[in-house]
């Protein structure tokens, strides 16, 4: 049998085993791009209806309810008047990262479940609000960071965990792409917030710090720039308002240094591959061009065997899941078993302080400390 006959017999096996007697009632909220990967994987799930969808420019969410077979679903403008006329179960906040907090906030206030698409949110003060929202609700928050869900991404988590690179002390991450700033909403200070540093940033920082377990971030000292996207070359440079290469010197709780850079435009191939530097042993995960977070190639390992210094090539994982559909099915069996959320806030809001923290210190022009209230 063929992996991908294999694989499709499997993803009906799995369909059945789902108890579909009641059926999650879930609303979207932002019917853009990203809500199309989500709507996608709602749809094949058997205890999942989309009842509502809600997008502040006229005509959008009914034109998605149609294009993506959902017509019974309500349709709303504003996400507020969605929250005011539905009973929900979940909600995917689906907008651009400046309404991730007030969308989140108010669903959770609202009793509601949220799967939060990534950036967390914008600014630190904004996470901590979504931090405290959550605690208070006792609902699921879980944001969208499907990489987790690669086997090859758990492999360096792997790695770490298993003692095999000793104490960990220094950490080189980050990636980007030679020209490839995203157009529309992602490119506005208005809708975006933040450029590259938001975007793909988030994810490099979610690799390294999920698998040496999110340790909290003291300090840092940050950089960031927008040559490109201001260039009178770049056709949207009159709107361009984020940034387009960030870089950042982070001290991080145990010792720990983290040393990053990102970009949506350079005239490099790459600011350089991942490392995570041991008193044991190191690893190196090859960059890649850092559209979502994938890995470019085979982990090696350096290390010492028998004395000798040895290099060990850890052979791509095949992955015959979709990560993307595992990020929403993780989300909804945790809403359904009243579980943990796959990808916890309390986590990500490390990840947006060093954000944060990264933007502010570059706007001041010197080193700051990451503050982070219990919450
Ligand atoms: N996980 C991934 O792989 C991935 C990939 C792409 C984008 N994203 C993230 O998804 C988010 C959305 O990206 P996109 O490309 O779909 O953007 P988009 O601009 O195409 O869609 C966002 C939509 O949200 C709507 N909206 C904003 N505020 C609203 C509100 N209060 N109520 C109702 N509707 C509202 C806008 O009108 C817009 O149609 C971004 O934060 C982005 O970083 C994640």
């Amino acid at each position: 049998m063929s992996d991908a006959v294999l694989s499709q017999f499997k993803k009906a096996e799995e369909e059945k085993a789902v108890d579909a007697t009641k059926k999650l009632r879930v609303g979207i909220i932002g019917t853009g791009w990203i809500a199309e990967a989500h709507i996608d994987s709602y749809k094949r799930m058997p205890d999942v209806e989309v009842v509502a969808l809600a997008d502040i420019i006229p005509g959008k969410a009914a034109a998605f309810a149609e294009k993506y077979g959902v017509p019974a679903a309500h349709i709303y403008g504003h996400h507020t008047e969605m929250l005011a006329a539905e009973e929900l179960d979940a909600v995917s906040v689906c907008t651009y990262n400046a309404t991730h907090a007030e969308c989140t906030i108010d669903c959770l206030n609202k009793g509601i479940n949220v799967l939060l698409e990534k950036p967390m949110c914008v600014t630190l003060e904004e996470g901590i609000a979504i931090r405290k929202a959550e605690k208070e609700s006792g609902k699921v928050l879980s944001i969208g960071f499907q990489p987790r869900f690669d086997p090859n991404m758990q492999m360096i988590k792997k790695i770490v965990e298993s003692g095999e690179l000793g104490e960990i002390y220094y950490i080189q991450t980050g990636g980007g792409r030679r020209r490839g700033i995203p157009g529309s909403t992602f490119i506005e200070k208005s809708t975006a917030g933040i450029g590259a540093l938001g975007d793909i940033g988030c994810y490099s920082l979610d690799m390294v710090l999920n698998s040496i377990g999110y340790p909290k971030p003291l300090t840092v000292s940050g950089y960031k720039s927008d040559f490109f996207g201001k260039s009178p070359d770049y056709e949207h440079h009159d709107v361009f308002g984020v940034d387009d290469f960030a870089a950042a010197f982070v001290r991080l709780e145990g010792g720990i240094i983290l040393d990053f850079r990102i970009a949506w435009a350079m005239n490099l191939d790459t600011p350089g591959d991942t490392i995570i530097m041991g008193t044991k042993g190191s690893v190196r995960v090859p960059s890649t061009e850092c559209w979502n977070g994938s890995i470019g190639g085979p982990l090696v390992i350096y290390h010492e065997i028998a004395g000798e210094q040895i290099e060990t090539h850890i052979p791509m994982k095949h992955n015959d899941v979709d990560c993307f559909d595992i990020k929403i099915r993780s989300f909804v069996d945790a809403v359904k078993e009243d579980g943990e959320a796959p990808v916890p806030c309390g986590q990500i809001l490390y990840n947006q302080a060093i954000i944060d923290g990264i933007s502010r210190s570059a706007e001041l022009g010197r080193e700051i400390e990451i503050e982070i209230p219990e919450i």
